[in-house]
Parts: C-alpha cells; sequence; structure tokens
C-alpha cells in the first residue's frame, strides 16, 4: 500500500506496535522445555487481546497464529510439540491485521548457551537489517535493498536465502511489491517511491542459498546444521529514512 494520510499511517503504526510487542513478549517467554505450540499460543492471546488478528492464519489459513522456525528451519515453521533446547536458534515471525491494516516483523534469537556461530549470524543479519534500511529511500531502485543485503552476508562469510525475501504489505500481508530479492539482482529495475510500504526481511545463513519445504506443506528448511536469522520490520519510505512501523513503543 500506499500511505495516503495521518489515518493510514497511525493505523499501520498502531498494529505494527502489536505486533512488535507480541514479538517482544513471545521472546521473554522463550527457555528450554517450552513447545512451540505453547509459545505461539502465548502470541495467539497477546494478539486477540489486543484485537488483532494472525495475518498469516487469515490470509493462508497457516495452521498457528505466527510462525515459529528452529534451527535449521528458515520460515514458516508450524508452531507444535517441538521442544525447545537450550542453544537452538529460533526465528518467530509475527504478522497480524488490525481495522484492515497489516503489519509484519520477526527476529531470531538463541537460547543460551549462544554458540559463536548463531551470534555470528545474528548480528550480521542485524547489520544487513539496518544496511538495506539505510539504502530504502524514495526514488532508489529496490535491488539497493538486495545489494545491501548482500555485502553484509559475503562480507562476512555468510550467504543470503535467494528464494525468499521482503515485500509489499499494508492492506493485505503480502502485496505489490512483490518478491523483494535479498541479493542484488540488477534486472530489477523497479523504484523506491515515497509512501510505500514494505519489509525488510534479510534471510542470512551459515551457507545455504535456498531453501526447501519439508513436506509439511509449509516449513521452508535447509539442512541440519546449517542456520539461518532473520529480523524483520516494516517501514514506510520517505526521501529519507523510512519510518519504521514495527516499534514496541
Ligand atoms: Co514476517
Ligand atoms: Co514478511
Amino acid at each position: 500500500m500506499s500511505i495516503n494520510s495521518e489515518k493510514d499511517l497511525e493505523a499501520l503504526r498502531k498494529v505494527g506496535r502489536i505486533v512488535a510487542r507480541c514479538l517482544q513478549h513471545m521472546q521473554s517467554k522463550l527457555e528450554p522445555g517450552i513447545t512451540t505450540g505453547e509459545l505461539d499460543a502465548i502470541g495467539g492471546k497477546f494478539l486477540a487481546a489486543h484485537g488483532a488478528r494472525s495475518a498469516p492464519r487469515i490470509t493462508y489459513n497457516f495452521p498457528g497464529h505466527t510462525c515459529i522456525s528452529v534451527n535449521e528451519e528458515a520460515a514458516h515453521g508450524i508452531p507444535g510439540a517441538k521442544v525447545l533446547q537450550a542453544g537452538d536458534l529460533v526465528n518467530i515471525d509475527v504478522s497480524a491485521e488490525l481495522e484492515g491494516y497489516f503489519a509484519d516483523t520477526g527476529g531470531s534469537a538463541i537460547i543460551p548457551p549462544e554458540s559463536r556461530l548463531h551470534l555470528h549470524i545474528c548480528s550480521v543479519e542485524k547489520k544487513a537489517l539496518e544496511s538495506a534500511m539505510s539504502e530504502a529511500r524514495a526514488g532508489a531502485r529496490l535491488n539497493r535493498i538486495g545489494y545491501a543485503i548482500e555485502a553484509e552476508a559475503v562480507n562476512n562469510g555468510l550467504t543470503v536465502i535467494e528464494n525468499i525475501g521482503s515485500h509489499g504489505v499494508g492492506r493485505a500481508l503480502h502485496e505489490e511489491p512483490g518478491f523483494i530479492a535479498g541479493f542484488y539482482d540488477k534486472r530489477d529495475k523497479r523504484i523506491l517511491r515515497e509512501n510505500q510500504v514494505i519489509t525488510i526481511e534479510p534471510f542470512i545463513s551459515s551457507g545455504a542459498r535456498q531453501v526447501f519445504q519439508n513436506g509439511d506443506g509449509w516449513t521452508l528448511v535447509t539442512k541440519p546444521g546449517i542456520f539461518t536469522a532473520q529480523y524483520e520490520h516494516t517501514l514506510v519510505i520517505t526521501k529519507d529514512k523510512p519510518l519504521i512501523m514495527t516499534l514496541p513503543a
């Protein structure tokens, strides 16, 4: 969507704050022994208490309120009986709708003890998101986002997952502009416009470039021993730095 009024901005910010706080709340409950299903129920309760509806559920009939992806799972993990363990790398992705507006956020976290590899992937991932956000401004090519993400990954000995990426959001969970690559796609001539609403969500990995469906119809995996981190914000493009909608405060 494009922000056309103060009302649009406020409504997007409102749902953005809810998903950001939901993510924070769920991350605060991460500990060995909790199942991904229990964690998801906490998130579902949080969204309902704020009047928001799970976006993957209402859009795609996803079997959960949030996506929870552990270790070699990179995205769209189905919450369930899986018991989280010390040392797990856990990605939680929270997207929701409120009053017709959609916001999408996500974050990876490590249940201590934190391995050096997990810390490295998460720290490069954070830098990649920052760097891509600083490139995303009105008038710039959309492919500057992937350029920035790929540069962070490559400069730090890591890889980018190429077949999942960022996207337009706002009036639907996924809308125009469609797939925004996390790598430099020189054939992509699209230009970012002022007031456009997009996510930026790099997927940075310890070696994979592709994810595969694991057979459950949802979960996107790499392979055991390969780890992927993701942080995601919903943003409004301006002539300067983008406005971040998915902040907890
Ligand atoms: Co998301
Ligand atoms: Co997204």
